[in-house]
Order: structure tokens, then C-alpha cells, then sequence
């Protein structure tokens, strides 16, 4: 495209539209009533770096969306990461330097106020992605995170992740060709959350499915921003992203991050993938006892504190820390594992960690892809009734104590025939009940037939609020502690 000659362009919008030249409306100014006389209104507004924007509205329909300028290019950012959609009240969590547009849903509206004010969370950078909000959503198998929550997640600065672990039960031929139908499913939700955000989405496969390595190759062939691999060391996940570059002629920008439970996991897995495929991990997650789901430790480790994540983090830091040196690169650590509340974010962070994955607490989401009786027996749900089970995959996993585990401990579950022959280590002439079956049931709200999996805080969760609801209440959170 030929370079455009910006004051005239500016000068041609000004007549089109209302502008307000250069205005800065700074932090704490909130200019009443700003009045909008077309149902498409360009403003400048001026935002620094960190701040973001908010517009109130008495009318709640009139802000529908801001659109950014679609002819300059922003200096520093891709253009293409806007979030397209935003309620009245919501922030614009991106920086705006350049003239935008606000739709508006009548021809005549009014704007009562527009805050600007500083976004605390630093960014959470992993090799060229940057997540502004230093929060990546944990994946949750099978089927509580799928496009929907992590879409919502990516739109607001955040990493959302797909959980690729059976993602294929609810396509119809799963039982004849379970390989296809997963990698079918897979490949149609990366595409679903492409629609919905242009913001950092990706995938979370366990290294325990049989479907490993077919998913991996799907998920780099379709162009996800990261893969987080864990129930399992991933020795040879670059070895699949360096094939598909060689094989399709293409350099796919992939990050490839191992979740891991120790500070000598990241050494084994960072000598491998450096002495094998010349690749050093873009990050770490690095997920402590009181995470949900599987968890990569003995039964026995689970309580003692010298495996609490507060414990294991600076040993990790420390391990990464040779490696960042000697290839001059930063190796980012993203806590996880009982995660809750801003101030918790702030504390591992200043432990050293660059972001944190948290479970849980997006469970409770409007977007969550949970059924309803899902969400509702995390709030029903008491400190007590978290519970670990062994799972016929081979590890502790937590999940909230039900009938169901009850049965199962006692012996009382139904033998099954495998059809799905989804994880590696499950042991499927000895095993209880079939866990892909289960916690399809749970995701469907069919807890009498299955149980949730939850981390160690399911006790203080009471409310379904919307991802962009939790996360603003978590940056506030953060920014008491950092304004003491
Ligand atoms: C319902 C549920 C399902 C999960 N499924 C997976 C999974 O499929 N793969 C995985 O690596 N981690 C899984 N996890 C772990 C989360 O991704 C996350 O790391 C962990 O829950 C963080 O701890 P928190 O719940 O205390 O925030 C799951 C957690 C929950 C609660």
C-alpha cells in the first residue's frame, strides 16, 4: 500500500467526523458529557504507554464498539490486535496512540465520562508474543476450556488456552476414528477462537494422550501462538515444529513451553531440547501442588512444604537463570497452582516470576465451557471437599469429593470397554472407571457420573463473574499492593 500522507488524512477525518485534535484526557480528568452527533465519531485520544481507557455511558447501549484507526499503522503493535467488540463499560486494554473511532448505537449520544488510567500489570512477554495482562489461563480438559473462554481471556490481553485433552468426544465418529475426530476438533477450535479475538491463544497438550505428537502438529500447522505441554516431560516437542518448518518450507512462530513440577524438570528438558533440536524452551510453567487437575508430584509431596510452589520457584529461577545467560535470552517462569487473587499474582512476581496460570477462578466465568452444573458445584463446593484422587492416568489429581468418588474408592464403579484408548499410562484393565468418560459427564453438568477437578482453592470461590470482570478485579487488587 502506498504510504499515506497522514496530516491531510487526519485533516479529511476532522471534516468527517468530530475530532478532537490532540486532546489528551488525562488520568483522573473525567470530561462531562462528551457528546457523540454522529453514530460513528472520531476522537484522538492520546494514551501513553500502560494506559488504557474506559467510557461510561448513562445510555447502556451507546457505546457499541471502538474501532481502531484502519489505515495508520501503529508503531510497535500489530494493527490486527484490537479487541473488535466491547461492552459500554468496558476497557480498551490496549494503548491508542493515533485517532480511533467510537460507534455509537443511536445517531444522538452522549459519552457521560471517559477515564484513562494506568494499567498496573507489567507485560508478559514470550519470545516475540506480548501478553499486557501477565495472566495465561490455564488449559482445562476435557472440554472446560475450549475457544470460548479462551478467546474471552486473549481479548483481554490476556493467554487464553484451548485444552486439547479429548477434545474430539463430542464429534460424532470419536468412537470409530477417535485420531481424526480430535484432530478435527482441535483444529475447528483454534480456528472458532481465531474469530473472536485477535489476541494470544494456545493449547494446551498433555504429553500422557496417545494423540500427542498429531496434536501438536496440528496445532503448529494451524498456526497456534504457544503450545504448554505437561502431564509428562516433553523431550521431544520441538523435533515436530522443526519437521512442519522443514516439510511445508514455512517458519512457524509457534512458542513451545514445558509445565513442569521441579527446578530439575526444567534442566532435563532444557539440556535435551538444546542438545537434540538446537531449541531452548520460549517458557516455563511452572505448576506447584495446589494446582487442579493432574499434578506432577507423589501423593506424599502434595502437602509437604517443601514442595509448595512459594518453595520450588526461586529453585526454578535459579536453574533457568545459566541458561538465559549463556544464550542471552530470557526464559520466562509462569507460576501456577493456587493462584487467587492479585496479591498473589504481585508476591510471585516478585519472586520472580514474569506471569502466572491460574485454573480455578476461570472455571467461574460466564465464558467458561463448562455447563452450568459445573460452575455451580465449584461454588457449591467447601475447602474441605477438595479431595485427590488417583487418576487411571497414572498421577494424584484434585478434584471435588461427589458420590461418584465415593463409589470409586468403595469399588462400586462399573467396569467399562475402552473406546477412546485416549491416554498412554492408563491401565485400562485395572482401572475404575474411564476417566475421558467422566469428566466428559462433569463437563455436561452429569456429576452424578463423573467429578470435577479443581485446585485447592475451590472453597472461596462464590460467584459466576465475567472473565473481563475477574481480571479487572484482580489488576485493582494488584495495584493496592504496589500503591501499598
Ligand atoms: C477443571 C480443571 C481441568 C484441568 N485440566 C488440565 C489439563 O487438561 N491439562 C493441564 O495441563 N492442566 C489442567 N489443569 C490445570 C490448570 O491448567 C492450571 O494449571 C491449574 O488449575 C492452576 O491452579 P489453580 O486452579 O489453583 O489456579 C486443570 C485444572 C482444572 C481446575
Amino acid at each position: 500500500m502506498p504510504a499515506l500522507n497522514v496530516p491531510l488524512f487526519s485533516l479529511v477525518l476532522s471534516v468527517c467526523f468530530q475530532r478532537i485534535p490532540g486532546q489528551r484526557i488525562s488520568a483522573g480528568a473525567s470530561p462531562s458529557k462528551i457528546f457523540l452527533p454522529f453514530c460513528l465519531s472520531c476522537f484522538k485520544i492520546d494514551l501513553g504507554e500502560g494506559e488504557v481507557i474506559q467510557f461510561f455511558s448513562e445510555e447502556s447501549a451507546d457505546v457499541e464498539r471502538i474501532v481502531q484507526h484502519p489505515f495508520l499503522s501503529l508503531p510497535g503493535t500489530s494493527g490486527s490486535r484490537y479487541p473488535p467488540l466491547l461492552r459500554p463499560d468496558a476497557a480498551v486494554t490496549r494503548d491508542i496512540h493515533f485517532p480511533c473511532w467510537i460507534v455509537t448505537s443511536n445517531f444522538l449520544s452522549e459519552l457521560t465520562r471517559l477515564e484513562v488510567f494506568s494499567m498496573p500489570f507489567p507485560a508478559l512477554r514470550v519470545g516475540c508474543l506480548e501478553a499486557k495482562t501477565p495472566i495465561v489461563q490455564g488449559g482445562m480438559g476435557v472440554g472446560i476450556s475450549l475457544s470460548g473462554l479462551a478467546s474471552a481471556v486473549a481479548n483481554e490481553g490476556g493467554i487464553g488456552v484451548i485444552a486439547a485433552a479429548m477434545i474430539g468426544m463430542t464429534q460424532p465418529d470419536v468412537a470409530q476414528n477417535p485420531l481424526e475426530a480430535n484432530l478435527r476438533a482441535l483444529k475447528e477450535e483454534i480456528q472458532k477462537a481465531r474469530q473472536k479475538t485477535n489476541g494470544i491463544v494456545g493449547v494446551n497438550i498433555m504429553v500422557a494422550l496417545t494423540t500427542f505428537a498429531q496434536m501438536v502438529r496440528t496445532a503448529i500447522e494451524n498456526r497456534i501462538d504457544i503450545i504448554f505441554s505437561g502431564a509428562g516431560l516433553p523431550l521431544d516437542m520441538p523435533k515436530y515444529l522443526r519437521e512442519l518448518c522443514e516439510e511445508k518450507k514455512e517458519e512457524f512462530k509457534t512458542k513451545l513451553v514445558p509445565i513442569i513440577s521441579s527446578a530439575r524438570a526444567a534442566t532435563v528438558i532444557a539440556k535435551k531440547w538444546l542438545s537434540h533440536f538446537d531449541y531452548l524452551p520460549d517458557a516455563f510453567v511452572l505448576e506447584g501442588p495446589k494446582a487442579g487437575g493432574h499434578l506432577g508430584f507423589k501423593p506424599e509431596e502434595i502437602e509437604n512444604p517443601a514442595f509448595s510452589l512459594d518453595v520450588l520457584l526461586p529453585q526454578v529461577v535459579d536453574a533457568v537463570k545459566p541458561f538465559e545467560d549463556k544464550y542471552g535470552r530470557a526464559v520466562p517462569i509462569i507460576a501456577a497452582g493456587g493462584v487467587y487473587t492479585g496479591e498473589d499474582i504481585h508476591r510471585y512476581l516478585q519472586m520472580g516470576a514474569s506471569g502466572v496460570q491460574m485454573g480455578t477462578r476461570f472455571v467461574v466465568t460466564h465464558e467458561c465451557d463448562a455447563d452450568d452444573g459445573f460452575k455451580q458445584a465449584f461454588i457449591n463446593a467447601k475447602a474441605e471437599d477438595a479431595t485427590i484422587i488417583n487418576s487411571p492416568v497414572g498421577m494424584p489429581g484434585r478434584a471435588i469429593y461427589n458420590d461418584f468418588i465415593r463409589q470409586a474408592r468403595e469399588g462400586l464403579t462399573k467396569p467399562f470397554k475402552c473406546i477412546f484408548h485416549c491416554v498412554k499410562t492408563c491401565n485400562q484393565e485395572k482401572t475404575p472407571y474411564c476417566i475421558a468418560r467422566v469428566l466428559l459427564n462433569a463437563m455436561h453438568g452429569r456429576l452424578e457420573h463423573g467429578f470435577a477437578f479443581c485446585g485447592a482453592n475451590v472453597g472461596r470461590v462464590d460467584s459466576i463473574l465475567s472473565v473481563h470482570e475477574l481480571i479487572r478485579s484482580l489488576e485493582k487488587e494488584y495495584d493496592a499492593v504496589v500503591k501499598g
